[in-house]
This record gives C-alpha cells, structure tokens and sequence, in this order.
C-alpha cells in the first residue's frame, strides 16, 4: 500500500517563474515514468535582486506547499534559492531535496580543459558565490569567474529570447568572461538554457556551455533509485503533471508552451496563493 503510494507520488518542482521547466523538460526525457507538481512563483519573480532572509521565506513556503501536495522528493530548479536557501531547506524538511548548483559545477569540472571557468547566474546567485565555493571544494586550482546578469530573467519570462536586444545584452554580459579565457560557461539560472542559440552565437564555438539540468536529473534518478521512491511506468496512461503559478495563469501557459516546444502540452495550469 505504501509503495503504491509513493510509486504513484509526484516530484515537486519549483522556480521562480519558466526557468525550472528547463529542469522539468529534462525529467520528462530521463525520468519518463515520474509526475511533477511545478510550482512557479510568478508574483515574485525575478528573484535575483531579492534579500536573502526574503528568498528563503518564498522556498520555504514553496516547499511546504508541494509537500501538501503529496511531493515524495524536491527538486529545487533554481539557482537562487539553490545557493542561499538549499542549506535551510534540507535542516527544516526530511523528504529529499535536490538543488541545481552543485550538479552544474560537477558538469563543469568534466567539460573544462583550461581550468577556466565562467558562471552566469541572477545577482543573488553571483553575491553569494556558491558556484565558486563549490569548485573550490571540489578543484581547487580551477579559476572561476562570474557575472551577473540582471537583464536575462525578465527578457525570458517575457518571452523573448532571440531578438536584437538580448544579442546587445548579452555580448555585455560575456564580454568580461571571454576576456579572461573561460573555455566552460556554467548557466548558471535555469532561465539561461532558453537563451543558448544567442549565447552561442556570441561565444563561438570554443566554450562549453552547461546546462545543470541534465547532471540534475541524473542525480535525482539515482537519489530516487537509493531512497526507493522511484515511479511506476504506468504503461500507456501518461503522467498527469501540474503546474502552479502564484501570478497569472496565462502568461506563463503562453510563454511556457513556446519555450517547451512541441513535445510537450502545457495543461492544468492553476493559480496558488501561498502563505
Ligand atoms: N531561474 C532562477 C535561477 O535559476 C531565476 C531567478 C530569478 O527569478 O531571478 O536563478
């Protein structure tokens, strides 16, 4: 009884806004057999220029919400709250909860060969430093350099990805990493891997870009696998995925279905007030 309750219990998933269906897109192709329950916390988004006291609170209450709805695990599909409230998360809640930091580093630590890394992220992402104090952990001698980006967020919940103005933001964002000779780009925000046509285009073909989501997923598979909480493949009926948001319904349907692609149809998608 037990089992079946947990075979058939969703992952929780949560940003600020479209960024973590970078990581949910990813859950679809690794993990075809799990049901998500997303929550994007659209009222509150960007949540880059936020205090931390503040951030902390939104993925607390997050959390709370998607255990009230049966999550089994979390996946915290964002960079911000991943590296300035991952910490308090996992001491309050004992359900297993992964972040996105920590699996894009480790991505990055196999792809770069010069020792020279760059980070894009949110202003909080970059404040705290947490990608460099997790490769200092993990690789001492490699050399990481960050940039904030306050500009990219709020160009990608708006729907625009490839237009002439996210080309000149973005040749001023990554004019000081090429700069330094980065040969591996950590996208850091889960908004970013929306924007790869542009940064590539930018970047030319030396730097590696890395998206966490796919070293994310890989981990929580094997968490899940370890924990015995993976799901069930219920043969031909689909997984029934939800999606909350704590703005409006409409927006992120419209901008969220055209950054998903045509794979998958983005329905059920409900408005929560949290708090
Ligand atoms: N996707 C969030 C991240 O990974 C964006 C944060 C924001 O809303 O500024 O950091």
């Amino acid at each position: 009884m037990f089992d079946q309750i947990i075979e058939c219990a969703p992952l929780g998933v949560f940003d600020s806004g479209v960024g973590g269906l970078t990581v949910a897109g990813e859950i679809f192709r690794q993990l075809p057999a799990e049901e998500i329950v997303y929550l994007g916390d659209t009222a509150h988004v960007p949540y880059g220029p936020r205090a931390v006291e503040e951030l902390i609170g939104f993925a607390d209450e997050i959390v709370d919400f998607l255990i009230s709805q049966g999550a089994k695990a979390i996946v915290d599909a964002c960079n911000t709250t991943s590296s300035v409230a991952l910490e308090f998360l996992l001491s309050k809640y004992d359900i297993p909860i992964i972040g996105v930091v920590e699996p894009g580093v480790k991505a990055a630590l196999r792809h770069t060969v010069s020792g020279r890394v760059g980070v894009i992220a949110t202003e909080a992402t970059i404040m705290s430093a947490a990608h460099r104090r997790k490769v200092q952990q993990l690789e001492p001698a490699v050399q990481v350099y960050g940039q904030a980006c306050p500009l990219f967020v709020p160009l990608v919940e708006s729907g625009e990805t490839n237009s002439g103005k996210v080309r000149q933001v973005a040749r001023e964002y990554l004019a000081p990493l090429m700069d330094q000779g980065i040969d591996t780009l950590i996208l850091g925000c889960t908004h970013y891997p929306f924007l790869v046509p542009v940064l590539k285009e930018v970047l030319g073909p030396d730097v590696n870009l890395v998206d966490p989501a796919w070293e994310t997923v890989r981990q929580l598979g094997r968490l899940l696998e370890e924990k015995g909480l993976t799901g069930r493949d219920k043969g031909t009926v689909s997984p029934q995925h939800r999606f909350y948001v704590t703005g409006a319904v409409e927006p992120f349907r419209e901008v969220g279905q055209r950054l998903l692609g045509t794979g998958y149809l983005l329905e059920r998608v409900m408005q929560v007030t949290l708090g």
